[in-house]
């Protein structure tokens, strides 16, 4: 059975409600799927013998990008997390009203791309309330590429 990992950030609660629903549609394709809440992941090694990873954040700050608090440690220490030849994927909640409309994705795809892991497609960015036709969609064409 393929394992994949989700670890999420969120301060309101709508990137965890997206990483809910990756997590369903992952196990009704078969995946075993593990959540993680971005405040208690241990990163060190989290990526080992895991098939696929992703990496879900919101968006804060206004001028600046900045990360949802608890996903910072986790963008600092992904180095270590085993991420070299690995399926990553990355999507994050945000709104299009301000000027850096779901900066933290693209932060986080950044750094995946500098660790050399395989990234699966385009990001999924959600302006707003979460979409279940959204990440359905998105999720299908994520696991055609692991
Ligand atoms: C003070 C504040 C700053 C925000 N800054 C941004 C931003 O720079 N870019 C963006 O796309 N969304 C921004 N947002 C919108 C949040 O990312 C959005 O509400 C998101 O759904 C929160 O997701 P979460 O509940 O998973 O934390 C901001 C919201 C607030 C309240």
């Amino acid at each position: 059975m393929s394992k994949a990992l989700i670890v999420y950030g969120s301060t309101t609660g709508n990137t965890e409600s997206v990483s809910d629903d990756i997590a369903r549609i992952l196990e009704g394709k078969g995946y075993a799927v593990e959540v993680r809440n971005a405040a208690d992941v241990h990163v060190e090694g989290m990526a080992e013998g895991i098939d696929a990873v992703f990496l879900g954040c919101s968006t804060w700050g206004d001028e600046d990008v900045e990360l949802q608090d608890d996903f910072i440690p986790v963008l600092d220490e992904l180095d270590k997390a085993g991420l070299g030849g690995k399926n990553v994927a990355v999507f994050g909640c945000g709104d299009s009203s301000y000027e850096h409309f779901c900066g933290a994705v693209d932060v986080i795809e950044q750094k995946v791309e500098e660790l050399g892991a395989v990234l699966l497609g385009d990001s999924l960015k959600i302006d707003g309330d979460p979409d279940t036709g959204e990440i359905t969609t998105w999720t299908d064409a994520v696991t055609t590429r692991i």
